[in-house]
């Protein structure tokens, strides 16, 4: 279920992405595209209805996806920086938020926050955060969005760090994963190697 989205357009901007001299700006208008391109594959699965459409000339045959059943839930803070973008292809989605920090020492999730919009076996939830590092944010999230009766989730990263795809696939084989890029490894901080730094500081100017 985790799947690296390979295009040369993904790889060109992550590349300026990962330069420690990219600013805040065009660190985030990155992270907006590459989210976009990333959405095409996430969304690949979703259901279409079949509706009638009336062009100029005759009715034809259509589709429709129901955006309304769609779920956004950013993991605060990074996660923040991809919500636009799925929400220009699927204006009808709800977003949810779940506020997560790493404890520095045991890099173990603590949550501050959730508020989470109406979830159910027929929704899909698409749960953004630029880094699955050690996965565990991931992880908690994915406990919380299940509570919640949610059934098919996808979880959209930029770059995934091995230690943490493990760690979904080993808790929760049935959450798809797509990443623009699966990296070597995690430091002894929990940064991935080679990264691109904490995106959060990056992204608001905060370091
Ligand atoms: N979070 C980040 O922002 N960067 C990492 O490398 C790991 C977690």
């Amino acid at each position: 279920m985790f799947h690296v989205v390979e295009h040369p357009l993904i790889k060109h901007k992550l590349t300026i992405m990962r330069s420690k001299t990219t600013g805040p700006k065009e660190f985030r208008e990155l992270l907006r595209e590459i989210t976009f391109l990333l959405a095409y594959e996430a969304t690949r699965n979703i259901e279409t209805l079949e509706i009638e459409v009336e062009t100029p000339l005759e009715k034809t045959k259509g589709y429709a996806i129901e955006d309304k059943k769609m779920v956004v839930v950013p993991i605060l803070r990074a996660g923040l920086g991809m919500v636009d973008s799925i929400l220009e292809l699927m204006p009808n989605a709800s977003v949810g938020h779940i506020g997560i920090y790493r404890d520095p020492e045991t890099l173990r999730p603590v949550q501050y926050y959730c508020k989470l919009p109406k979830i159910d076996d027929k929704s899909v939830v698409f749960l953004l955060d630029p880094m699955l590092a050690t996965g565990f944010s991931a992880l908690h999230s994915v406990d919380i969005l299940k509570e919640r009766g949610a059934r098919n989730i996808v979880v959209v990263c930029l770059i995934a760090a091995p230690e943490g795809v493990q760690v979904i696939e080993n808790h929760h084989p049935d959450v798809a994963i797509y990443a623009a890029s699966l990296d070597r490894q995690l430091n002894d901080h929990g940064y991935i190697l080679p990264g691109l730094g904490d995106a959060g500081d990056r992204l608001y100017r905060t370091k």
